[in-house]
């Protein structure tokens, strides 16, 4: 790929802004040395005013949302893309979530640019086990268990019964949720069904990697190799 092509596609302008940047001098390889539009050495040698580029594509990162943040970047208000660097939002291929969350959920939230990698997460049949950990307006009765297990809620406005969900009861009105599948509000649809209100709701797993404890609300990081592998593990 052309640099003025790479350059666009990370987010550091259009195609003659990034062309203004190269002939401008800032763009060099790791030993200071100015780089025309035609070189193209390998993406970790490149930088722009000396600082390293920012990853290539495919590109899988994780965030911790905080509550009043959106996934969509065409929703008005704040959205995950403000807790990104803001040439992320200029990236081709895009990032987007797998699997979005509420305006209200935080917690647990990965975005990608590889098409083939969000369906292969997302898809029911992936196995890709998602956990929810629910704050309850009222103590659980003791039936929602047999009700999310049983294959036959049938969610209010939907004719296709939920697929089993696991219920485990962490307290009179905590407990985590485990789901195959990702529905309009899915959580606090099914809570509502059983006669009980969501108050908190937060994701703390995709798949087989739980969200670390050293991720603060609001940060993000670039996901390793072996934590991408982990999720279908
Ligand atoms: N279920 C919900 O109700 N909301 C979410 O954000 C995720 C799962």
């Amino acid at each position: 790929m052309k640099l003025v092509k790479l350059l666009a596609n990370l987010g550091y302008g259009s195609r003659k802004e990034v062309q203004r940047l190269i002939r401008s001098g800032v763009v060099t390889d790791d030993t200071g040395r100015v780089l025309g539009e035609n070189e193209v050495p390998p993406h970790h040698q490149i930088r722009v005013r000396g600082e390293e580029l920012d990853p290539p594509a495919p590109l899988v990162i994780m965030l911790n949302k905080p509550d009043g943040y959106t996934c969509s970047s065409e929703d008005p208000g704040d959205t995950v893309y403000d807790l990104l660097p803001p040439r992320f939002a200029l990236r081709n291929p895009g990032l987007n979530p797998i699997g979005r969350l509420d305006k209200d959920t935080t917690g647990f939230l990965l975005l990608t640019d590889d098409g083939k990698l969000l369906h292969k997460i997302i898809h029911p049949k992936s196995g890709c086990l998602k956990v929810y950990q629910v704050q309850l307006d009222r103590p659980l009765e003791g039936h929602e268990g047999e009700l999310f297990a049983s294959g036959t809620l049938v969610l209010n406005s939907e004719s296709r019964p939920l697929l089993p969900a696991k219920l485990e009861v962490l307290g009179e009105k905590e407990a985590l949720v485990t789901l195959h599948e990702g529905r309009y509000h899915q959580v606090r649809r099914m809570f509502a069904a059983s006669g009980n209100h969501v108050l908190g709701l937060k994701r703390i797993s995709i798949g087989g990697l739980t969200m670390p404890d050293d991720l603060e609300e609001g940060e993000w990081r670039e996901l390793e190799p072996d934590e991408v592998k982990a999720i279908f593990a």
